[in-house]
């Protein structure tokens, strides 16, 4: 199984894990570090909706507190929706500890479908190198 595939398969096994009783719109995202490591994470719902968070979020929580380190490629999966693409603001959190040539692959129920790089999904966007 080539690294891409795996990674594929470890979103779609978390998207399992969705916690959706709103939107039942369940998500998966997982990341490869250069290392090798998987890091996964599902969407998760709260009744006060503007208070959930989505599957990129989650996955990166889990990516930082395992102790990081550089991202390779990301896969996001959805049950309703093939090529999902991350939402505005989870954009800038990828970008926040990706490279704009990172690859990120769309997917849908059987794998990945097409592959972009965070720098086309996030022209422009805001860096926070002056802050630093
Ligand atoms: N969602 C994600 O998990 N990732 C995205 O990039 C887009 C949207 C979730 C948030 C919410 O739980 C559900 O999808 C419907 O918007």
């Amino acid at each position: 199984m080539s690294a891409t595939s795996e990674l594929f398969d470890a979103a779609r096994a978390v998207m399992e894990k969705a916690y959706v009783p709103y939107s039942k719109f369940p998500v998966g995202a997982a990341l490869r570090t250069s290392d090798g490591q998987i890091f996964a994470g599902a969407n998760m719902e709260v009744a006060s909706y503007p208070e959930g968070w989505c599957a990129e979020t989650t996955m990166l929580g889990h990516w930082h507190m395992a102790g990081g380190g550089p991202i390779d490629e990301i896969a996001v999966v959805a049950e309703r929706m093939d090529e999902i693409t991350p939402c505005g603001g989870c954009r800038q959190r990828l970008a926040e500890f990706t490279r704009p040539d990172t690859r990120l692959h769309l997917c849908d129920q059987n794998g990945v479908t097409k592959t972009v790089t965070m720098g086309e999904i996030l022209p422009l966007g805001f860096r926070a190198d002056l802050l630093k």
